[in-house]
């Protein structure tokens, strides 16, 4: 039986959701499925925007069939050319001889790359802000090259407010009967997928999603209709604020998410330490994720939402530890900036994951990598807890600008040490020297000369105890 739900009076979703497939493009996991979302406009013409993945094809059909409830499908807009969009098409021209298409030049070049049907004597070519009257409505096309695809452009009803946004604004996760944005709860349920989603299928292509997002704030959206996920009618600056940050690179959180390749635990060791550090020095919200655990989508996400990584890895077979080597090209490949990168190496006889995998970070625009390091050689050692220190103190200071200030003041107040003389009771104190007999302030008292004397008693340093 078909599913539908009407938005307006003459426009419906006529959508599905797949719960089964379990790797979105076949490499993002979706346990919480997805949809395709297409949408059927019942004017003086019918307009259908968009189709789906042929795996709900059937349902899809059942759909247009019921809302067209016997008038003939007059026209396709083509937004996307990507198939989990225009899979049906060749099934909707056999279905429709009549159908049109409307779509921009790429399009129809793609949709002859991927079908065999003509095209030529059924495509409406359309160009930026071309029009197209449907009856009541009227819909302009703006082009959103590498929006996903060079082909993408989205569709702007203007006698609704509706933007037909493509990919943009999409989600993974599945409708389960609320349709609409506002009928959930965005933040607690569907603000991770929102994330996953645009980081993973979109988040190479920062520059050209602002030059989307500076044509939508030219219009005065009422509804946004994406292509997967939700509909938003409600609090659309939500998703819009949120797509700014992405889109500019800009961190959601001032936090740290640290990933790890370990092999038997010993680099999970030191990452859980430093975790543990962070958290004393006032950094909240840390994550810690296992490199071989929790897919690359997910720290992908992660790495956009914080301002700070820990890289830890194992060096493996001379090279980094496989599923942290991975996760380093993901992150390349998806163009992350404006970050701050600390990294921490193991290994038993020829560490080198550190330094490979700065110069894959190194290649990244934008980034800070920090001097402050740690080499493990196996395990953590207790004398290392001084670099360990250094470490945390300097990711701390990049993540609270409060630390800094306080950091080193208190660092270098609490480092300074009194010594007291047994016989005479003089007070050498390492902060102020003793300028008097040519000891600058802030000497240490293990840098002071063997043959130090007491400047009142003239005993020696034997006779002096720490205060
Ligand atoms: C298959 C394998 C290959 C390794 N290759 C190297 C290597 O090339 N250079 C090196 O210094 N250590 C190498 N190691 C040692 C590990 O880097 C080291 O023991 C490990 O980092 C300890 O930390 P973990 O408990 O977190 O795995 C290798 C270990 C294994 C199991
Ligand atoms: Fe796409
Ligand atoms: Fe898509």
């Amino acid at each position: 039986m078909e599913y539908v739900k009407q938005i307006s009076d003459d426009l419906y979703w006529v959508g599905a959701s797949d719960r089964r497939l379990a790797l979105f493009e076949n490499v993002y996991p979706i346990p919480r499925g997805v949809s395709y979302n297409s949408y059927l406009l019942m004017d003086e013409k019918t307009v259908l925007l968009d189709t789906v993945d042929k795996t709900v094809s059937r349902q899809f059909l059942e759909n247009i069939r019921a809302v067209l409830n016997g008038r003939a499908l007059d026209y396709l807009v083509v937004n996307h050319m990507e198939p989990d969009h225009c899979a049906v098409m060749d099934e909707l021209v056999l279905n429709y001889p009549q159908l049109k298409i409307i779509c921009n030049a790429k399009t129809m070049a793609m949709i002859k790359q991927f079908y065999d049907f003509d095209i030529d004597s059924r495509a409406v070519l359309v160009k930026e802000m071309d029009t197209f009257n449907s009856g009541r409505h009227t819909l302009s096309f703006i082009m959103a090259p590498m929006v996903h695809w060079p082909e993408v452009m989205v569709t702007w009803d203007c006698t609704d407010g509706i933007l037909f946004s493509a990919d943009a604004f999409g989600t993974f996760g599945a409708i389960s009967g609320n349709l609409y944005a506002d009928e959930v709860d965005v933040e607690k349920d569907w603000a991770d997928d929102y994330r996953r989603y645009y980081t993973n299928i979109v988040g190479k292509y920062g520059v050209q999603v602002q030059a989307l997002l500076k044509k939508a704030a030219a219009l005065d959206i009422r509804t946004i209709c994406p292509l997967h996920g939700l509909i938003w009618r409600e609090n659309i600056s939500w998703l819009m604020d949120k797509y700014q940050a992405w889109s500019t690179y800009t961190p959601e959180e001032k936090s740290v998410t640290m990933f790890y390749g370990s092999i038997y635990g010993n680099t999970e060791n030191a990452v859980d330490i430093l975790a543990g550090k962070l958290a004393d020095r006032g950094i909240r919200n840390i994550t810690v994720y296992d490199t071989s655990k929790t897919d690359p989508s997910y720290l992908v996400s992660e790495a956009f939402r914080c301002s700070h990584i820990v890289f830890a890895s194992s060096t493996y077979n001379g090279g980094i530890f496989s599923t942290m080597e991975n996760l380093l090209h993901e992150i390349a490949a998806h163009n992350l900036q404006n970050r701050t990168f600390a990294v921490i190496q193991n290994g038993s006889w020829g560490p080198a994951s550190g330094r490979l995998m700065k110069d894959i970070l190194s290649g990244l625009k934008n980034n800070t990598i920090l001097d402050e390091e740690l080499t493990l050689k196996s395990a953590l050692k207790p004398e290392q807890e001084i670099t360990m220190d250094q470490l945390a103190d300097a990711i701390a200071a990049s993540v609270l600008p409060e630390f800094q200030t306080k950091s080193n003041n208190e660092k270098e107040i609490s480092a300074m040490k009194k010594y007291v003389c047994q016989v005479c009771g003089y007070v050498y104190d390492e902060a102020e020297g003793d300028p008097e007999h040519g000891i600058a302030p802030g000497t240490k008292w293990e840098d002071l000369p063997d043959d130090y004397e007491c400047p009142l008693c003239f005993v020696g340093k034997d006779q002096f105890e720490e205060a």
